[in-house]
């Protein structure tokens, strides 16, 4: 069968970017693979963060993908950290990549330029994205458009590690979706919705109110000629609420765009679409925010399993390095 790996940062509140391009996804793969999704907290560790707020994102990040559907019963949701082998790898997999190659990671340099202090783990992040995904042998791995680099980065080093040691790492795939992959800024339409860019009005947050979710999109900024296009080069305002609507509504952009000839009943219609579908996602993130424990218990047995397949596969590639074998 077919294996699904995926995994959010709890740096910040979830927006609809990471709702359009990543989360929507998983909940359609559960049920067509054995999916693991993970909250990993050691990527957080690479900009600095308040240890109460860390604590209580990761909890509401593992209920985010509760309320969005994601069903323990079918799918293995977890904790990086509460799966030590995580670390292990990512060194191995440090070792693994190359300077250069690190040192050419876009998401590095945009990041290395918003921080006054850049960590050493802000650099070699992209390694251990790459353990998080060869620990569980994924096929898949279905991200948003600006992951890209790293997943492609991941199939460099497994490729370079099998040739090096033998056939130890499943080489995965990045999916990225046709609508969605890339939600921009509301109020900066060429730049994508982010939860480190201070953009409140361009960014709409799960946490958000509906209303104001609804006057977000409504206020969106988009061009003065009128004309609805999908044309993300030209017309990136309009092209990203065509994006949004088709994402929210699972219609293709393109194709929206020939029944709309105003902006008015567009800004109308996705600030309805997108009011719809964050409704019952925001009233089962309430719901199940009363259980904490509950979710506690989805995140001990989601850790318990990971253990498992990721224990094996950092055994294999223990043993191909040549490591002394633990007693
Ligand atoms: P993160 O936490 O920044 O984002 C989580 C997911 O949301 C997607 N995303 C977007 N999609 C569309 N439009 C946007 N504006 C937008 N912003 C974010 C991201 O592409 C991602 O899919 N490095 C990863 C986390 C990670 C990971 C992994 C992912 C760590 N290990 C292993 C997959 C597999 C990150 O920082 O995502």
């Amino acid at each position: 069968m077919t294996r699904v790996f995926s995994g959010m940062q709890p740096s910040g509140d979830p927006h609809l970017g990471n709702l359009l391009g990543a989360l929507a996804q998983w909940v359609v793969d559960q049920h067509r693979a054995e999916s693991l999704y993970c909250v990993v907290d050691l990527h957080a560790l690479t900009s600095p963060q308040d240890p109460a707020e860390l604590r209580a994102r990761t909890l509401g990040l593992a209920t985010t993908y509760l309320a969005v559907g994601i069903d323990p019963e079918v799918a293995t949701v977890f904790v990086q950290s509460h799966v030590p082998e995580h670390a292990e790898l990512a060194w191995i997999m440090q070792c693994t990549a190359a300077y250069g190659e690190l040192s050419r990671m876009t998401q590095f340099k945009d990041k290395s330029d918003q921080h006054e202090f850049v960590s050493g783990g802000l650099f070699t992040y992209p390694a251990l994205m790459a353990a998080d995904i060869l620990l569980y042998d994924a096929d898949q791995v279905p991200v948003g458009d600006d992951q890209r680099q790293h997943v492609e980065l991941t199939r460099d080093l497994a490729i370079r590690f099998n040739s090096r040691y033998g056939d130890t790492f499943v080489v995965p795939e990045g999916v990225y979706r046709t609508a969605g992959a890339r939600v921009m800024d509301l109020q900066h339409p060429t730049r994508k919705m982010s939860k480190s860019l201070d953009s409140p009005q361009g960014t709409i947050l799960l946490a958000d109110d509906l209303a104001d979710v609804a006057r977000k999109v409504k206020r969106a900024v988009t061009d003065t000629d009128n004309e609805v296009r999908f044309d993300v080069a030209a017309k990136p305002g309009v092209s990203n609420l065509l994006s949004i609507l088709a994402a929210c509504t699972g219609a293709d952009p393109a194709e929206l765009a020939g029944t709309y000839t105003q902006y008015g009943p567009l800004k109308a219609d996705t600030a309805e679409a997108v009011v719809e579908f964050l409704r019952p996602i925001k009233a089962r993130h309430a719901e199940l925010s009363d259980d904490p424990t509950a979710v506690a218990t989805v995140l001990a047995e989601g850790a318990e399993h990971a253990r498992q397949l990721a224990g094996a596969t950092l055994s294999r590639a223990r043993d191909h390095l040549g490591m002394l074998p633990r007693a």
